[in-house]
Parts: structure tokens; sequence; C-alpha cells
């Protein structure tokens, strides 16, 4: 340990309030839970890991600010945080420049490495390859694309484009809404759509948006079929926003949901349950927070320290089985190897999963396995630790 009389420290960038707060919260008590039960085992060695909690407020300075705080002022060279794209883009420079450890347990465009990032969530290998596969498959060929105006949305559209062509499917439209939208944009983006007459909407609006876009489509269609609205990052948090009713019949890639019917998964929710305060819902976002920093508290207890050079030692190689099944970090790009799931939201509002990938993915961020076709070819099994 570098500094015996300081306790070991993992700092928690997460917003409690903001745009994003919902979701965030959910990745928050995520990593909280699993600190409790790394301090319950004995911690680093006998010595409980502390929790330095800052609130960003979904503001991108915040994040950036409050980063450089933890690590120059409190010592902090362990963070778990950040949802948006953007927000992780400016922490970035911060923890390469101090060289600190972020884990990002938040699904994101890919096209990124940092030697100072541990990316939890999927790239786009891992869920919009298969997610263009099922809805090409299951519900038709054209696709309209929505999305909040920012890096995630932009990019991730940018690659299901070229999924969706590379199968002779087509783009009718593509809109983007402001991430703190108005009643106004969501009625015309609503209105595009409906226009559009696609058999899909491709949703990669994030935040408080999320649950007014499907409100406001369950009203729009409230006579006729509505289209399935795709997603991969609406969650159990955006749904307990916007009621079953509204839910029912849209479509979630992830590689987890609170509903699987798992031993490892039934843990995680009894678990959640006890601990998470009642208005934070179990997402797969909280389940990536929770095994990124059991993996994390376990490297830290092995290299008997908070150090990131150290812990970052002891993380390559090991594996977790997390409530999704087993995880582990690819030291090629520092991405994770994930079990993708798509599910199709019941009338309950519970989500029951349709198709579940074999095995674990292994994570291409590059993309440099890039159709429809071979996106399976990133199973990896060979190089299971
Ligand atoms: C995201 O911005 N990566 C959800």
């Amino acid at each position: 340990m570098a500094n015996p009389t300081q306790p070991p420290l993992i700092g928690l960038l997460f917003s409690e309030t903001g745009v994003t707060s919902d979701i965030e919260r959910s990745q928050r008590y995520g990593a909280l839970l699993a600190i409790e039960q790394l301090n319950a085992q004995g911690g680093v060695n006998g010595r409980p890991i502390k929790a330095l909690l800052r609130d960003p407020g979904g503001d991108p300075d915040r994040y950036r600010l409050y980063a450089e705080e933890l690590i120059r002022n409190q010592g902090v060279e362990l963070l778990v945080g950040c949802y948006m794209s953007h927000t992780r883009k400016v922490v970035m420079p911060v923890i390469e420049r101090l060289d600190a450890l972020l884990c990002y347990p938040t699904p994101y465009e890919g096209f990124e490495y940092s030697p100072n990032i541990l990316y939890g969530g999927p790239a786009p290998n891992q869920n919009s390859a298969p997610l263009a596969a099922y809805l090409i498959r299951h519900y038709g060929e054209r696709v309209v694309f929505i999305g909040s105006d920012y890096i995630y949305p932009r990019e991730s559209n940018h690659v299901m484009r070229h999924l969706y062509r590379q199968h002779g499917g087509k783009v009718v439209d593509e809109i983007y809404i402001p991430l703190y939208p108005c009643d106004d944009d969501i009625r015309q983006a609503v209105e595009r759509i409906a226009r559009a007459q696609a058999d899909v909407v491709f949703s990669t609006v994030v935040g408080t948006g999320t649950a007014e876009l499907y409100r406001a489509i369950a009203s729009r269609y409230s006579t006729s079929a509505r289209p399935p609205i795709a997603s991969l990052t609406t969650s159990e948090a955006e749904v307990a926003k916007m009621g079953a009713d509204v839910a029912e019949g849209h479509v979630v890639v992830a590689p987890y949901f609170s509903s699987i019917q798992t031993a490892a998964s039934q843990a995680f929710v009894q678990a959640c349950r006890a601990f998470f305060p009642e208005d934070v819902s179990i997402t797969a976002w909280s389940e990536t927070a929770y095994w990124q920093t059991l993996l994390l508290g376990q490297a830290m207890h092995r290299g008997d320290s908070d150090r990131s050079e150290a812990v970052l030692r002891h993380l390559y190689g090991a594996s977790l089985d997390a409530p999704q099944g087993k995880v582990w970090i690819e030291q090629q790009n520092n991405h994770s190897h994930l079990t993708s799931c798509i599910a199709e939201i019941d009338s309950a509002g519970v989500f029951q999963v349709k198709w579940q990938a074999p095995q674990p993915i292994r994570p291409d961020p590059y993309v440099v396995v890039h159709n429809l076709d071979d996106w399976s070819a990133s199973m990896a099994s060979e190089a299971q630790p």
C-alpha cells in the first residue's frame, strides 16, 4: 500500500441530478453495493475501501473538474463513473495526464482506446451488430434513426447505417433532438417518424427525453400499431419513468436484464433490493458498475494497493462470475468480453429475453469485424482466462 495511513480509495463520478440522473444513480448504487460487499470480505487486506462520491449533475465541465479534484487533492487513482460519452471524453485527458484509471460502465459508440480507461459496457460489435441482424429478421428493412444530439448517437448511427446497408436495409430518416428536448422537439420528431413509415425505430435518445419520446410515440399511435423502438440504452430505469403500457413491445440489447432468472442474477437482484433506495432501478448499467468495481476491488486486494499501475497489473487475466455470466478484460483494447442479450418488453414492463449470445463476445471497438454475417466471429472461447 502506497500510503498505509490512508484508507484505500475509489472515486465515484455519477450524477445524482441532471438529465441522466436516473440511470447514473442506478450505476452509483451498483458500485456502492460492490464496495459494501468487498468491505464485508475484508476490503484490501483488512482495510475497508472508502468511496468518495461526487455529483457532476450531468455537466461535462464538472466531471472534468471533479476528476481532477479527486486525483490531485484526495489522492484517488481509481475511479468508476461517467455515462454520456462527452463526459467520458472530457475526463479522459485528465486521467491520462495524471495516470489514474477510470472504469466506464456504459454502452458507447466505440472507436476509442485509452490505456487509462476500462470499458465495461458493450462496443458496437457487441450490441449494434446483433441488434441490426435481429431487427431486420423480425421487423423489416426500413428503419428510422432518432438520437439525442451528441457524439454517442451520431457515431452509433454511423455504424448502424453500415450494418443496415450491408443487408439491403434502408435508413429512411435520421433525426436528432436536444439532450434537454422541449415538447415541440419531441412532437416534431414523432411526426417525422410517422411520415417515414418505418418498420422499426432505432433510438439513441438518452436521459429524461427517453420516456418523453416513448410516451409521445404511444400517444401518436394510440389507434394504430406503433413501430417498435429498439435501443442500446433504454433500461429498467427509463421504463419505470414511462410505465409498462408505453414500454410494451419495444426492444433493447444489453448484456444483462434484472429479469434474467439465473441464480447469479437473482442473488444480485436480491442484494440490490436490500441496498438500493426504493426509487433506484436495477439496470444493466448497475450490473456493469457492480462487476467492474468488484473486479477492481479484487485487484486492489491482490496488489495490496489502490495505485492504478499496481491494480491494472492484477486486472488483466482476471475474470469474474458476474450476474450476466463470466466477464473479463481484453488486454489488447481494454474493453470487456460480454454476453449480449436482446429483450422485448412485455405488458408488465418486464424485459423478456428473446435472444442471447451463445458465449461472451470479444470486444472489437474499431469494428475490424464489420458486417452482419460475421459479427459472431467476435465470439471468443480460446482467449478465456
Ligand atoms: C453514452 O453516451 N455512451 C450512453
